[in-house]
């Protein structure tokens, strides 16, 4: 079969990381069958300063007929605010598109051994992208006065609470048969008291797992003390983003964390993208972390159907990683953006 791919670079290093990322991605398709057919998009900073707008006003018509989205990093902060990179481009695509589910592995890879004297850790942070604490209600008064204040309203609706449990309870269901549930129901008594019961419900559904409910800070604490204890822990918008962070620090740092931002309805295409912004600190110099990106790209061949060659390139991945004085040097490596995707490649 063949796959038609929308890649949005970016700015920065996310241009170098795509570029990387197409290389294993031909070699995977070659040897397991099936061909990727690529449209490039130069949505980015500079096309910004360029027309004044970051994608043009049918950007999400020109990228629905494709099967997926790979996207770089967006952002130069030093000439466009990151508000307008940020709501001018990403935001639009995982709203308009109804990409709910965040996905995010977190896994050392072989020879990777992170902060922590754990080698055992493995957990699939499953965020809910489009409401909760970051639905933008609220307000400020009397700003700038003694008597200001500033309201923040999270917004929980059971159709979108229920659909990302479900998402977590069928991804418990296919790995561990553990799922973990995080909320702050002691101290949230409305939204989170919610959750619990809609969690309560599904679990009723699906007696082959086991669910267990952690407060936020509790687990937080658990991803550093006993990690091999979780696997598949969903969470709301701002927990789960805190908790993909700090499950990225263990992993060895942004150049490792991968995301998926799926729609899982299939209405509309998924977008994949590295966790990392565009880096302008190391931009033009070739030694981004191509690892994250190419990491992306096994998820969208899951999200695509071709398990194998999904895991295939995950196997690559790690051959590659089992030596890190060959990856780039915020590993401590000596490689390059294109050495590291070169070998990646080699090893399928
Ligand atoms: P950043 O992720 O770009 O960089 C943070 C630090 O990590 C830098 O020191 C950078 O060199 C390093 N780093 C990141 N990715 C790396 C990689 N693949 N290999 C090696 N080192 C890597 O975050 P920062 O500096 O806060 O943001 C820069 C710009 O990127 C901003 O405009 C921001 O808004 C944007 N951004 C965009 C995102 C996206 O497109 N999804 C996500 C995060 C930030
Ligand atoms: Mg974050």
């Amino acid at each position: 079969s063949e796959y038609s791919l929308a890649l949005i670079p970016g700015d920065g290093i996310g241009v170098d990381v795509v570029a990387a990322a197409l290389v294993p991605l031909e070699a995977v398709a070659d040897k397991h069958g099936f061909s990727v057919r690529h449209t490039s998009f130069d949505w980015s900073c500079a096309r910004y300063l360029e027309t004044g707008a970051m994608m043009p006003d049918d950007g999400l018509e020109q990228l629905s007929s494709h099967d997926a989205v790979l996207l770089g990093a967006v952002g130069w902060p030093a000439q466009v605010p990151d508000s307008v990179s940020l709501h001018g481009l990403l935001l639009p695509i995982r709203k308009g598109f109804d990409q709910y589910v965040n996905m995010r592995p977190h896994l050392l890879l072989p020879g990777i051994t992170g902060p922590l004297r754990k080698s055992e850790f493995d957990i699939l942070v499953i965020r809910e992208n489009t409401e909760g604490e970051y639905s933008g209600a609220g307000g400020r008064v009397h700003q700038g006065t003694q008597n200001e204040v500033a309201v923040e309203t999270a917004i929980f609706t059971r159709a979108a609470v229920e659909r990302i449990l479900r998402y977590g309870f069928e991804q418990a269901r296919s790995r561990s048969g553990r799922l973990a549930s995080v909320t702050k129901s002691n101290a949230q008594k409305h939204t989170m008291v919610f959750w619990d019961d809609v969690t309560d419900e599904l679990a009723a559904e699906y007696p082959d797992v086991t669910v267990t409910r952690y407060h936020i800070d509790a687990i937080a604490a658990r991803f550093v003390t006993h990690p091999e204890t979780l696997d598949v822990v969903v969470a709301s918008n701002l927990f789960g983003d805190i908790l993909s962070d700090i499950g990225a620090a263990i992993q060895g740092g942004l150049g490792f964390a991968a995301s998926a931002n799926i729609n899982p309805d299939g209405g509309f295409p998924s977008m994949f993208e590295p966790v990392h912004g565009s880096a302008p600190d190391i931009a033009g110099q070739g030694i981004a972390n191509p690892i994250a990106t190419i990491w992306s790209v096994s998820q969208m061949l899951q999200h695509l159907g071709e398990q194998a060659a999904a895991a295939d390139l995950l196997r690559a991945l790690g051959t590659v990683t089992a030596t890190p004085a060959r990856l780039t040097p915020d590993c401590g490596g000596t490689g390059t953006t294109d050495t590291v995707a070169a070998q990646v490649a080699a090893a399928l």
